[in-house]
């Protein structure tokens, strides 16, 4: 099936469907190598992982759950405090615990949600995300596996939106400047 067109506020698919599956693929085989023998509980911070967390976890051959939670977003100058609106529905005491992100832009969300998550005390705990956009941090990630590193240009797709658009688009587009400035 074709990819769809780009849509007119983007400018360039960065990440074309095909890329994304092939890393997926690599990155579903580290978890399987890395989780063997062990069951695996994938969570994301909803929305924008979701799209991720269905490949990764169909491209993952362990037993494994999925969960999910939900934070609004940090306001500036609270040192990356979100807060939780929905939160996970399982205990994670003594499971082995990846963390699915999207996108790792300042690092201030999924930093504040790792603290949330290692205080449960997991057996493990690590951070698979597809995009790093690594220029942008401010706190560091401890990042077990990557997908991407991007440059700093508001990216849409795979999961990514601009106002709640665009997360179906099965690549990664980077958005016209001009779309941006009526953001
Ligand atoms: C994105 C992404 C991360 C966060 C990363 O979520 O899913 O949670 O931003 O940014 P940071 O590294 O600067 O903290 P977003 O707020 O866009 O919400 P969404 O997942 O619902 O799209």
């Amino acid at each position: 099936m074709a990819s769809p067109p780009l849509p007119e506020s983007c400018d360039a698919v960065l990440l074309s469907e095909e890329r994304i599956r092939e890393r997926v693929t690599e990155l579903g085989a580290a978890l399987t190598r890395d989780y063997e023998g062990q069951e695996l509980r994938l969570v994301t911070v909803l929305r924008g992982g979701l799209i991720f967390l269905a490949d990764l976890a169909r491209a993952t051959d362990v037993p494994l759950q999925l969960d999910f939670m939900a934070v609004s977003p940090y306001a500036p100058g609270r040192g990356g405090v979100v807060r939780v609106t929905k939160d996970l529905d399982d205990d994670i005491t003594d499971a082995a615990v990846v963390l699915v992100e999207d996108v790792i832009d300042t690092g201030l969300t999924v930093n504040y949600v790792l603290s949330l998550l290692r205080a449960r005390r997991p057996r493990s705990l690590e951070v698979c995300a597809l995009l790093d956009k690594d220029v942008r941090r401010i706190a560091d990630v401890p990042i077990a596996h990557r997908g991407f590193r991007i440059p700093d240009r508001f990216v849409v797709g795979y999961g990514l939106d601009l106002k709640g658009r665009y997360r179906n688009l099965p690549y990664v587009a980077t958005l016209r400047e001009d779309a941006l400035e009526v953001r």
